[in-house]
């Protein structure tokens, strides 16, 4: 009975080898799992099970072929680009946990393991300053919750140059992503909020104001699930921090059905030794204000655009869009004429995932960053919530929201207030659909 079924599976499946080269756990399976999948699947991250022991990834053998052999698993949505922080499973990687799978999953020999990636629980850095909410935020048992933004007084008193920042969730099981944002002195942003006090653009938009670029609020930190620590240290840049400033809490919070619960979150950041040449700097990106989603279309293009006042490097990428989002593609057209697809992917809404660019690339001033996305609208999206409407921009899920979110390196001397203009397109009143590439000039 035993030789038949072994007989039957070999003869299904070509993955089955002689047990002397069957890889094993601790040789061939543990290195692929610290690389690519411990950052999510371990303790209190955002992965629903651990994959740090053997007793705990072996009962997944199978799960894990699957989700590696249909590229589920790392999760990844560029389709064109080059990106630092593409976690993707090379053919041979892939090979390797499949025959693994097939081959009884086993343990192998503990010495033949690669030393164990330690994960700080706390910091993913060494922060020399940690700033957390000074009151906690608290959450009822279940029900929707809007964005909310707290202002923190911190009113640095010089000003500091960081290499390196990270949002903290005071309770992960609460905070869904976050956002900490630098507001230099001089920026309307919150000037009518009580500082500690959680505010919502929804209904108290008196006390929120507008998050305006151009006043140069930064964002500081960020905090997805599996994001880990942001690094602004590329080609020796740094993130600014003017003196006088203030930080601002932007908080998603979802309710746990379980009881009420509550959340401080903290950021904490890394100071440069030495004030640097460049500037790493966070922006919306085109943004589409103007956007018009016509019912039932099933999809949907909406084109927006900025213009670089000043020589830049672009070193981040992260789109943005909601439940109707397809696909996004962030095109660069160089005052040559020539245009380049940087990053193109699928979109979903899932996972916010952010793209590093494998090589900082060049934008002259006048380069042209335009972010092209399709949206579905007809009854077929699974996740849309109303095929009948004509949606707009807005904050909620229900609305929509078409922009790419920046990070770019400049000369520390210029001010960011002037560096991004709303360009082409995005001057457009909104239509009834669109703007399309239809609507683009040529040059
Ligand atoms: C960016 C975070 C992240 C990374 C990296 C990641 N995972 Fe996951 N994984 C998740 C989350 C979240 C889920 C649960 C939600 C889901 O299934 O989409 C999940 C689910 C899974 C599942 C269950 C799949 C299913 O179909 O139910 C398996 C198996 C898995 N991951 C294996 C892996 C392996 C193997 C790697 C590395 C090669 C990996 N994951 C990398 C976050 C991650």
């Amino acid at each position: 009975m035993r030789v038949l079924r072994g007989i039957l599976m070999s003869a299904a499946c070509a993955a089955i080898v002689s047990a002397a080269e069957a890889p094993t756990f601790y040789k061939d399976v543990l290195p692929i799992l610290q690389n690519n999948c411990q950052g999510c699947h371990r303790l209190g991250e955002v992965a629903p099970m651990s994959l740090m022991t053997y007793g705990e990834t072996r009962p997944y053998a199978k799960a894990i072929k699957n989700a590696v052999a249909t590229g589920k698993m790392p999760p990844w949505f560029a389709t064109e680009g080059h990106f630092k922080n593409d976690k993707r499973l090379s053919p041979e990687q892939i090979a390797t946990l499949t025959a693994w799978a097939d081959n009884g999953a086993t343990e192998g020999n503990e010495k033949d393991a690669p030393a164990a990636r330690t994960f700080t629980s706390g910091w993913n850095i060494q922060p020399d300053v940690v700033v957390e909410m000074p009151k906690a935020f608290q959450l009822p048992t279940k029900g929707t919750i809007n964005y909310k933004f707290v202002l923190v007084k911190t009113n640095f008193d010089h000003d500091m140059w960081v290499t390196a920042a990270e949002m903290r969730p005071g309770n992960n099981e609460v905070l869904h992503h976050g956002k900490v944002w630098v507001r230099p002195p001089g920026s309307h942003w919150m000037e009518n909020a009580v500082p500690g006090e959680a505010y919502e653009n929804e209904t108290q938009r008196q006390f929120i104001g507008s998050n305006r670029g151009d006043e140069g609020n930064d964002i500081l930190g960020k905090f997805n699930p599996g994001l880990g620590a942001q690094n602004f240290e590329i080609e020796g840049a740094a993130k600014f921090i003017p003196k006088g400033s203030d930080l601002v809490f932007e908080l998603h919070y979802t309710t746990t059905g379980k009881g009420p619960a509550e959340d401080a979150s903290k950021v904490g950041f890394v100071l440069a030794k030495n004030p640097p040449q460049r500037r790493y700097f966070f922006n919306a990106g085109p943004t589409a204000l103007n956007l018009a989603i016509p019912p039932r279309d099933g999809n949907a293009e909406v084109v927006s655009e900025i213009t670089v006042m000043e020589d830049m490097k672009l070193v981040y990428a992260q789109p943005h869009m909601h439940l109707r989002g397809k696909d996004f593609e962030l095109r660069l057209i160089y005052p040559s004429g020539e245009s380049e697809a940087v990053l193109k992917g699928k979109w979903d809404f899932e996972w916010q995932q952010g793209y590093e660019f494998a090589k900082p690339i060049v934008m002259p001033k006048g380069t042209r960053m335009v972010a092209v996305t399709h949206f579905d609208n007809s009854a077929n999206n699974r996740f849309n919530p109303d095929p009948a409407a004509k949606v707009i921009w807005g904050p909620q899920n229900w609305d929509e929201m078409s922009n790419v979110f920046i990070g770019v390196t400049f000369d520390a001397k210029i001010d960011p207030d002037t560096v991004f203009r709303r360009s082409g397109v995005s001057m457009l009143p909104r239509g009834d659909s669109g703007p399309t590439l239809a609507a683009l000039p040529a040059r």
